[in-house]
């Protein structure tokens, strides 16, 4: 009796151990972030490999963006959480009021979670977003990649390289984080728009555990 009473013991224990593990908050990496908890604030608990960040009707140009997310070694990561936020058309980032006071409420409503599936791949549906009003500031989708049980990290931005606004001094400042962001956008026939964005976990990342 008393071994059934220590195995399921046992059993449970190590049960809530993994749920426990699965829904604590990874550690930043790779130095401090605005918002970098946002990433957390509203993250559903099991996010599929697409998901849609701007709604259906969201003022705007149409636009995919998708990738794949590699390790160090070019191998398809599996279960890696890519988060995404952005501004609407006119370039602001619309409050989402269930968050006021938190970071989240300054990423906006028009964020996202994908979970890459076993091939690597994650896909947002969404809207171009607008360039920040009265700003040189070019186009950009923020990204973070969250590794289940292990860290967190922004990465570059998403930036469409037919942005007028993308200058020199912009790409000459770019720093690989997770690999490139500048993305090449092309219209499909139904004049939505398709951009690019592989992720290398780590890359160019201080601080990133390596192992
Ligand atoms: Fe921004």
């Amino acid at each position: 009796m008393r071994k059934w009473v220590t195995a399921i013991a046992l059993v449970l224990g190590v049960a809530l151990g993994a749920a426990l593990a699965l829904n604590r908050n990874e550690p930043v990496v790779g130095g401090p972030c605005e918002g970098c908890d946002a990433v957390f604030q509203g993250r559903p608990d099991d996010p599929g490999s697409s998901a849609r960040i701007a709604p259906v009707g969201e003022r705007g140009e149409a636009l995919v963006l998708a990738g794949v997310v590699r390790d160090a070694r070019g191998q398809p990561a599996a279960g890696i959480i890519v988060y995404a936020y952005h501004t609407d058309a006119a370039g602001i980032y619309p409050p989402d009021e269930r968050f006021r006071g938190r970071s989240a409420y300054h990423h906006g409503r028009l964020r996202a979670w994908a979970r890459t599936d076993a091939s690597g791949r994650y896909r947002f549906a969404t809207i171009r977003p607008g360039g920040y009003p009265d700003s040189g500031e070019p186009e950009h989708i923020h990204l973070h990649v969250i590794e289940p049980g292990r860290c967190t990290y922004y990465i570059d931005d998403v930036l469409f390289d037919d942005d007028a606004r993308l200058t020199d001094r912009h790409r000459q400042r770019l720093e690989g984080r997770g690999g490139s962001g500048l993305t090449s956008p092309r219209k499909d026939e139904k004049g939505v728009w398709h951009v690019s964005r592989d992720i290398v976990l780590g890359q160019n990342i201080p601080g990133y555990p390596l192992n």
